[in-house]
């Protein structure tokens, strides 16, 4: 019988026929029962209708429903679904997470009544597979059947990356974000839902109106119903930003073993070859296990791609731990192979006086007329004398015939590189395999600037001439900073190695305490580096600074890093803001 409500016709219609019978038995019989049944039923059958007019009714179905808009007797609603929003919270800095939180909830608080309607729904994890595999089936037969469809492949990569995904223990969900303008009339809510929808758009969330379906089954639920309500100034959290994300795949499925990710226990990997920039900094405090990790990785690098190592060992530990191990290694000394300073091998004369002069500017900190005394002697010796004649006495020669002030300190200089020159270079004795150059018996910090600067000058000279684009050797740089904090923007030897990315055939891995270490050019680290590894650290301040090149949120800090074991690391994919937490890999005695 409540079908006759709301219409009102269609109640006269059924009404009408029991009615008139009724008024005309009672001219009859004028027998007031008549009239009585009459108003009973008038009373019980018109009630639906006599509500209306009091304006009580309850809105109980739409009239009208279609894509995107449902219309009730007394008023409309509007229904946009988000289909994409192509970022998380963790891929912005505090401040711009707070400026689009701040611009979402201005969008959405428009005059009309506005209620976001999140469902998040479980998905049968067995079934989805069932379903990825079948589809992968067909394309993979599709691709057979035509290898030139670039479409069917482009699919095909993208399940075969869920399947992986599946197999690696993620579980899949179905998460819906709805938007609901309400109004009194379809074509208000249906101009509010348009401005929304740009408005949302120009943070980056991409709407669409919902099917008909979607808006059915959101009118079955209470929109009104829930939690406490709050004002646009507390910002509620925005939950279509928090989906989780993980780097690319195709950076962490692939090349050196780091370790596990610390969630979900996923093995990650490092794909030297897919990333941006070869090169990989460590950062931690003093026993967080910053040459432990560099020496396994450049050890399994070695075994993995056969790529020779350099390991420039500063305290000598580098060379004790491959020995406790049982590693095979040739170990380099200066003191036995020499520098090799004014030797001039696939550069131009002007080229090697330039990089001797850079050298020891940085190795001694050399001012700039200091160095360029240097400069003007090392190339005339370089230009004038027979190969075999170049000596650093005849470079003192030529500083002496000149009227230069300071020539003590120059002499100075030069007598600690002539202690070096033994006739020989580190680099022609490096080997396929891993190599240390031990720097544990020089005593002092400039002695030992000038070993790691030289060689790494040498190196760049052997290998970018060749084959620029491929790394040919891993140069290992433990305790950086003692070359680090030296490097000025004149000269930065390291830093341009980093900057160049590939280009020197060489692929470093430095470790060191703090990003202050890295010396004037600590930003070309940090924004360059294609991994970066951030050893277990209790220190906030370390955390904040890190945050400015790992996109960490305080929560984040607080929640996990401050707390990190052993072993444990924030590792930071270049390209890709979002960070892991990862458990490094380390040699079996430990597990
Ligand atoms: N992943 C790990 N799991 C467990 N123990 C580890 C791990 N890495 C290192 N260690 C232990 O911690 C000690 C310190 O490690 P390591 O010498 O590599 O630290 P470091 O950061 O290089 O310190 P320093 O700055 O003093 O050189 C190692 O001797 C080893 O016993
Ligand atoms: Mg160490």
């Amino acid at each position: 019988m409540l079908g006759l409500h709301p219409y009102v016709d269609e109640w006269k219609r059924n009404l009408l026929p029991i009615l008139l019978p009724l008024a005309f038995l009672y001219v009859i019989t004028k027998n007031p029962l008549f009239v009585a049944l009459a108003l009973a039923l008038l009373g019980f059958l018109g009630w639906p209708w006599i509500r209306s007019k009091l304006k009580i009714t309850r809105a109980d179905g739409p009239l009208r429903l279609e894509d995107g808009l449902a219309v009730f007797p007394k008023g409309a609603i509007a229904v946009l679904k988000v289909t994409d929003v192509p970022f998380d919270y963790r891929d912005m800095g505090g401040d711009a997470l707070r400026d689009k939180v701040n611009m979402f909830y201005r969008s959405i608080n428009v005059e009309n009544d506005v209620t976001l309607v999140m469902r998040r729904t479980h998905v049968d994890k067995s079934e989805y597979l069932k379903e990825l595999l079948h589809t992968a089936q067909n394309l993979r037969i599709t691709v057979e059947a035509d290898p030139s469809n670039q479409q069917a492949r482009r699919k095909l990569d993208i399940i075969q990356k869920m399947i992986d995904k599946l197999n690696e223990g993620e579980a899949p969900f179905k998460f819906e974000f709805y938007v609901v303008i309400h109004g009194k009339s379809a074509e208000e809510v249906r101009s509010v839902s348009s401005v929304v929808r740009s408005a949302l758009s120009s943070i980056g969330m991409r709407l669409g109106n919902a099917t008909s379906d979607e808006v059915s089954r959101l009118i079955g639920m209470n929109l009104k119903g829930g939690s406490k309500p709050a004002l646009p100034s507390q910002l509620p959290f925005l939950a279509p930003f928090s989906f989780p994300k993980t780097p690319r795949a195709e950076l962490r499925l692939n090349g050196i073993y780091l370790g596990t990710e610390m969630e979900h226990g996923t093995p990650v990997f490092w794909n030297i070859d897919a990333s941006q920039n070869p090169h990989l900094l460590v950062l931690g405090p003093t026993g967080s296990g910053k040459t432990e990790f560099l020496l396994w990785t450049s050890f399994k690098l070695n075994v993995v791609s056969g790529l020779p190592i350099l390991a420039i060992d500063v305290k000598g530990d580098v060379r004790r731990r491959l020995r406790r191990n049982g590693i095979q290694h040739r170990v380099i000394s200066p003191l036995v192979n020499g520098l090799g300073l004014l030797e001039v091998k696939g550069v131009p004369l002007e080229v090697r006086a330039q990089q001797v002069e850079g050298i020891l500017a940085n190795s001694f900190r050399l001012d700039k007329y200091t160095s360029s005394i240097i400069y003007e002697a090392v190339l005339h010796v370089l230009r004038e004398s027979q190969a075999d004649r170049t000596s650093w006495d005849h470079v003192m020669d030529k500083v002496m015939s000149n009227d230069v002030r300071y020539t003590a300190y120059i002499r100075k200089v030069v007598d600690s590189v002539k202690f070096l020159e033994v006739g020989g270079s580190i680099v022609d004795a490096i080997g396929d395999g891993i190599n240390v150059v031990d720097l544990s018996l020089l005593k002092s910090e400039e002695l030992r600037r000038l070993t790691t600067f030289t060689v790494l000058v040498d190196l760049m000279n052997k290998y970018s001439s060749e084959t620029p684009d491929e790394p040919r050797m891993g140069v290992l740089l433990d305790e950086a900073w003692t070359v680090l904090r030296a490097e000025g923007p004149d000269y930065p030897l390291v830093a341009d190695i980093v900057k160049r990315g590939r280009g020197h055939g060489l692929f470093a891995m430095i470790a060191t305490q703090n990003p202050e270490d890295l010396g004037e050019e600590a930003d070309v680290f940090l924004d360059n580096v294609g991994l970066m590894v951030l050893l277990n650290n209790g220190d906030r301040k370390f955390w904040s600074s890190a945050a400015r090149f790992a996109n960490l949120t305080e929560e984040e800090v607080d929640r996990h890093l401050l707390y990190m074991g052993r072993g444990e690391a924030l590792v930071r994919f270049l390209g890709d803001p979002r960070p892991m937490r990862v458990s490094l890999d380390v040699p079996q005695r430990w597990s």
